[in-house]
């Protein structure tokens, strides 16, 4: 029994190792595949992975250490005729173009269109299964005619064959120590009888707290990954208590651009930047660009950044997973694109339940 199937309670007719251990091991094809987040959990749910794609050099030594060959290619240029068949087809598009972070230029936005790049593959491919994977503002961003992304793509995959099930899940309510909320939009054949079922959250535990994560050493031998703070973010963290945010920095500590936005906290929606968790907390989002401003970054009891296996734990990742990259900053990255493992494994199970072995 793996780590993952610890996390599982499954009072089914069918039990979790029976799901894993299958001799059934459908083909997974990933794009947009970053450091394997999303395709390790299908891996240990026992998929089995034939094809991987992304344009960043970066992941590749990190994907193919830990998981197996990865195409590095834009997805447009991809010889999508030429791919190996395969059964399932991954799909963690970029959420820039959908995130509140970025500016939401929705389908406007080049990578928006990268859905049409996926919709190719799926005609050409015709795999049983699709899946995308997005953040919440997916759900109310719109295409270029007005109409909702969620619609669009649920009409998009009609056109090809494919019913539609979404839904946004929590991370933490299946056993992710962390926060992170992403919309799951799955694509099933309309030939396969299946209603599908989103798996059921999980109650949560304290070793899903900050605490919990951090008081585990780190792998033996593994040396400490930080990715330095700013002095202007260091000045500013020393004021920040466990459990605290920038509103406990004083004023007169705080750089002219925060003083603008604490001038007129209303009219900037009060945000909660520099949030610092508590060790009974549940870590907040795990962001690719890291920064202390707009995500939980800093360590409760040391003043600097989590560490790179802190942030890979948040994220769910095994302490075997090594993360080889050619920057500190570039290892924060692929993490915080992840999709927890866990989250991933949970989808994994109740996708090849229901579809594969009921066949
Ligand atoms: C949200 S991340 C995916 C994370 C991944 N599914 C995981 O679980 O680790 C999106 C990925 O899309 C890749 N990407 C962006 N534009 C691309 C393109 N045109 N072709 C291929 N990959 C692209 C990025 O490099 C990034 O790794």
């Amino acid at each position: 029994m793996n780590a993952y199937q610890k996390t599982l309670s499954f009072e089914d007719d069918i039990s979790v190792e029976k799901i894993v251990n299958s001799k059934i091991k459908p083909r997974v094809a990933g794009l947009f595949s970053g450091c394997g987040g999303l395709d390790l959990g299908f891996e240990k749910a026992g998929f089995n992975l034939v094809y991987a794609n992304d344009i960043e050099p970066n992941v590749k030594d990190t994907y193919e250490h830990n998981l197996g060959p990865i195409e590095i290619k834009d997805i447009c240029e991809v010889d999508k005729k030429g791919l190996p068949d395969f059964d399932i087809l991954l799909a963690g598009i970029p959420c820039q173009p959908f995130s509140s972070a970025g500016n939401r230029q929705s389908t406007d936005d080049h990578r928006g269109n990268l859905f049409g790049e996926v919709m190719q593959v799926l005609k050409i491919k015709a795999p049983s299964v699709v899946i995308f994977e997005n953040v919440r503002g997916f759900l109310s961003s719109k295409d270029e005619n007005g109409v909702l992304m969620p619609d669009r793509i649920k009409s998009e995959l009609k056109k090809r064959g494919y019913k539609t099930y979404y839904r946004l899940l929590n991370a933490a309510d299946y056993g992710v120590p962390q926060n992170r909320y992403r919309v799951v939009i799955v694509g099933i054949k309309n030939s396969i009888d299946c209603e599908f079922e989103f798996p059921e959250p999980i109650p949560k535990t304290k070793k899903q707290t900050v605490g919990a994560v951090i008081s585990k050493k780190p792998p033996r031998g593994e040396k400490l990954e930080v990715w330095g703070l700013s002095p202007q973010s260091l000045d500013i963290a020393k004021h920040i208590p466990p459990g605290g945010s920038w509103k406990q920095v004083p004023y007169e500590a705080l750089p002219e651009r925060l003083k603008k936005i604490r001038d007129n906290i209303k009219l900037y929606r009060s945000p909660n930047f520099y949030r610092r968790f508590d060790l009974d907390e549940i870590m907040g989002t795990v962001t690719a660009a890291g920064t202390p401003e707009n995500s939980g970054i800093i360590h409760p009891l040391e003043l600097r950044r989590y560490s790179v296996r802190e942030i890979a734990r948040f994220q769910s990742f095994p302490d075997n997973f090594k993360f080889i990259g050619q920057s500190v900053p570039s290892k924060y990255k692929m993490i915080g694109n992840a999709v927890p493992v866990m989250l991933a494994f949970h989808i994994a199970l109740a996708i090849k339940q229901q579809i594969f072995l009921k066949k």
